[in-house]
C-alpha cells in the first residue's frame, strides 16, 4: 500500500488552490504540529482525520489564521500569505464553520447569513442612517438556499426555531455564500443526529459541486468515505499520509492514524 494512492496520474495537470509547506507549532513543550505539508486541490472535497490529539484543529487554525505558525508557509492560490488573524483569511476568500452551532438563534436566517456583512439600504438611509436592507437580504438568503438546494421551513423563521442541522445548515450556507476560494469545516456534524447529518452531508458536497472545495475534519470514518475525494491522515503532529477511498479501506485509514500500519515517511 503506497501512501502516495491518490497521486494524480502522469498528465493531469492539478491546481492547488491552498497548501502549506512545513507548519511548526508548540504550545510549550507539547509540539501540535512538527512540520506539516498540505495541499488542497482545486475541486475537491478533502477530509482531514487523525486521533484525539494530533493536530487536526491546529493545521486547521494555522490555514484560518486563527493560530500564526512558529514557522512554515502558507501559500494560496501558489502566493506566499502571512494571516495574522481570521480576518485576514476571511478577507481572502476562506470561511470556516466550527462544530459549535454558531448561529444567532434570536434572529432570523437572512440576519443570520449576512451577520457581520449585512447589506445595508442605498443612499443616505444606508451611508448616514446604516439602515438594513431587510429585502434584499431575504432574497439572497433565499437564493443561496435555493441553490444549494437546502429545505427549510420559512426563510423568516427565526433560527431558534430550526432543528440543530438546519441550524447547522445556515452556518454552512453562511460559509459557501461567502467563500470565494474555499470552505474549511472542523466536525460540522458532531452535534448532529442522523438524518440531520445527511441533510449537512449533501449540503457540503452542493458546496464542492458549486466549484468550492472543502476542507472537513471529521472523526466519522462512514461519512468520511462517502464525501472525500482524498483523505489527509494526521498523526503526532504530522501528515502520516494522503490516501484515497477509491484504493483505501476504513481498516487501512485507521491502522495509519493509529500507527498500526506504518506508511514510508510517516
Ligand atoms: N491552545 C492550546 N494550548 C496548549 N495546547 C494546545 C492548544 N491547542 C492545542 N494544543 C495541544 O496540541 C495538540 C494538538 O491539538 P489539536 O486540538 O490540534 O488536536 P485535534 O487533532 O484537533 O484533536 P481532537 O480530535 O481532539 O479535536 C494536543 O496535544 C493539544 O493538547
Ligand atoms: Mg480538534
Amino acid at each position: 500500500m503506497s501512501a502516495l494512492a491518490a497521486k494524480p496520474q502522469p498528465g493531469n495537470t492539478v491546481r492547488v488552490v491552498l497548501e502549506a509547506r512545513k507548519i511548526v507549532k508548540s504550545y510549550g513543550h507539547v509540539v501540535a504540529l512538527d512540520g506539516v505539508d498540505f495541499d488542497l486541490r482545486a475541486g475537491e472535497i478533502l477530509a482531514v482525520v487523525g486521533d484525539n490529539g494530533a493536530g487536526k484543529s491546529t493545521l486547521i487554525k494555522t490555514l484560518t489564521g486563527a493560530v500564526v505558525p512558529d514557522s512554515g508557509e502558507i501559500l494560496l492560490d501558489g502566493q506566499l500569505v502571512h494571516f495574522k488573524g481570521p480576518l485576514d483569511a476571511r478577507h481572502r476568500g476562506i470561511e470556516t464553520v466550527y462544530q459549535d452551532l454558531a448561529v444567532a438563534p434570536a434572529l432570523d436566517i437572512p440576519s443570520n447569513l449576512f451577520l457581520g456583512r449585512e447589506l445595508l439600504s442605498s443612499g443616505i438611509l444606508g451611508s448616514v442612517f446604516r439602515r438594513l436592507d431587510k429585502r434584499r437580504m431575504r432574497e439572497g438568503a433565499a437564493a443561496a438556499m435555493a441553490e444549494l438546494k437546502f429545505r427549510l421551513p420559512s426563510i423568516n423563521s427565526l433560527v431558534e426555531n430550526l432543528s440543530g442541522g438546519q441550524r447547522q445548515g445556515v452556518a454552512v450556507a453562511r460559509a459557501a455564500v461567502f467563500a470565494s476560494k474555499l470552505v474549511i469545516m472542523d466536525e460540522p456534524t458532531a452535534a448532529l443526529g442522523v438524518r440531520e447529518t445527511g441533510q449537512v452531508l449533501e449540503l457540503i458536497r452542493a458546496i464542492r459541486d458549486r466549484g468550492l472545495p472543502v476542507v472537513l475534519i471529521s472523526h466519522n470514518m462512514p461519512n468520511v468515505f462517502d464525501l472525500a475525494d482524498r483523505i489527509c491522515i494526521m498523526r503526532l503532529g504530522r501528515r502520516a499520509a494522503v490516501v484515497s477511498p477509491k484504493t483505501h479501506t476504513m481498516a487501512d485509514v485507521v491502522g495509519i492514524m493509529t500507527g498500526a500500519i506504518k506508511v514510508e515517511g510517516g
